[in-house]
């Protein structure tokens, strides 16, 4: 067991009515730019709610509502320099993980006109705008983590920048931003919790505390998603899956990743499979290698779960995302070499190699 070394300085505000009862944005400052994209902050009814507050506040604010699905590091800049233009005091993310990723990127381009949009990988900052996250879906993870994952066309992959300085100051948990989110989506993103959970259970990082973290999301995501593919969706499931989905989130702001991430970004920025459903088809291959290094966590995934094997693990992501992707030789090969670019392969509790990568990404070859 490693010795503990947690960190997580994000405040979590939780329940519904949770953003419309806060009063005090004005401890921020008195300008703010949102960032969310077109649609899902509005139609949530995040954004009216925040709007309101602000006005309530006397906090000037502009709205950036141009971040994409997998946001490119370009409209992050170019969000940056509008925070700059109306003196922002602080940045409010609005949505799920693509504007809460762009959020804490514009935060940083806020405080560095002289950047290019790609200096924000390779030149160390020290400074960053306060971000207020307010999640819309319920997977991400990322109100309460330290990165930001964009998307980067010179490499025509997603690269992660990591910093302390990119913990949201509040994430904010409203059950009911989540009520407008369409049943394929809440599947997608329920998938991408547990995967956060499971990959960070089998981190080399992880010690007791994300264990215990990562142990109840398994628990909490792992049987939602079983309720899921059973048609079941409440307000109860939702908020479960939302505070499931944050706790996996603080499991992977202690741990990072694993391969299933590394092996479904090429999915998402070449074939345009969201996040969540490209993680599913790696996750099962995934707990199967990891079995061989920790078969006592992988037997504490099937209890925690409720299920019994292998087999059933293998089922339930069937069932939850029932079409598959087929990808040509040469993309298995290409993105292969992709993750072995990576540092994700030896990342966690059984090193696989680019052999293995390879085998995993066959599979959907046809
Ligand atoms: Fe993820």
């Amino acid at each position: 067991m490693n010795n503990i070394a947690y960190y997580n300085p994000t405040k979590v505000i939780s329940g519904e009515g949770c953003v419309k009862n806060f009063q005090n944005f004005r401890d921020f400052g008195k300008s703010a730019l949102i960032v969310c994209s077109h649609s899902a902050a509005r139609i949530s009814g995040a954004l009216d709610d925040v709007r309101l507050l602000l006005n309530n506040a006397k906090i000037s604010f502009e709205i950036f509502d141009k971040i994409e699905q997998n946001p490119f590091v370009e409209t992050c800049y170019e969000a940056g320099a509008l925070a700059r233009e109306i003196k922002a005091d602080f940045i409010i993310g609005i949505g799920g993980g693509s504007p809460l990723d762009a959020a804490k990127a514009v935060a940083v381009f806020a405080m560095y006109p002289d950047y290019e949009p790609e200096d924000i990988f390779k030149v160390e900052f020290t400074k960053a705008l306060p971000v207020i996250a307010i999640g819309t879906t319920a997977g991400t993870g990322s109100e309460v983590t330290q990165y930001s994952i964009l998307t980067v066309r010179s490499i025509e992959n997603k690269k992660s920048v990591a910093s302390p300085l990119l913990f949201p100051k509040i994430a904010f948990l409203d059950p009911v931003y989540t009520h407008t989110l369409p049943f394929e989506s809440t599947i997608a993103t329920a998938i991408d919790a547990l995967c956060h959970a499971i990959e960070g259970y089998f981190s080399l990082k992880a010690d007791e505390v994300s264990d215990a973290l990562a142990e109840k999301a398994i628990e909490i995501v792992g049987r939602g998603l079983i309720s899921l593919t059973r048609g079941k969706l409440d307000t109860d499931l939702r908020q479960s899956l939302l505070y499931g989905s944050t706790i996996a989130g603080m499991v992977i702001a202690q741990t990072g990743t694993g391969f299933v991430h590394a092996a479904g970004y090429p999915l998402t920025y070449f074939d345009g499979i969201p996040h969540g459903t490209a993680n599913s088809y790696f996750i099962a291959d995934f707990l199967e290698y990891m079995s061989l290094a920790r078969e006592d966590k992988e037997k504490k995934i099937y209890k925690l779960m409720g299920i019994s094997n292998m087999n059933d693990f293998r089922s339930l992501i069937d069932i939850a995302v029932p079409n598959r992707i087929t990808l040509t030789r040469e993309k298995a090969q290409q993105y292969t070499k992709s993750v072995c670019a990576s540092r994700h392969l030896t990342s966690s509790v059984f090193t696989v190699n680019e052999e293995i990568i390879y085998d995993i990404y066959k599979q959907y070859v046809k």
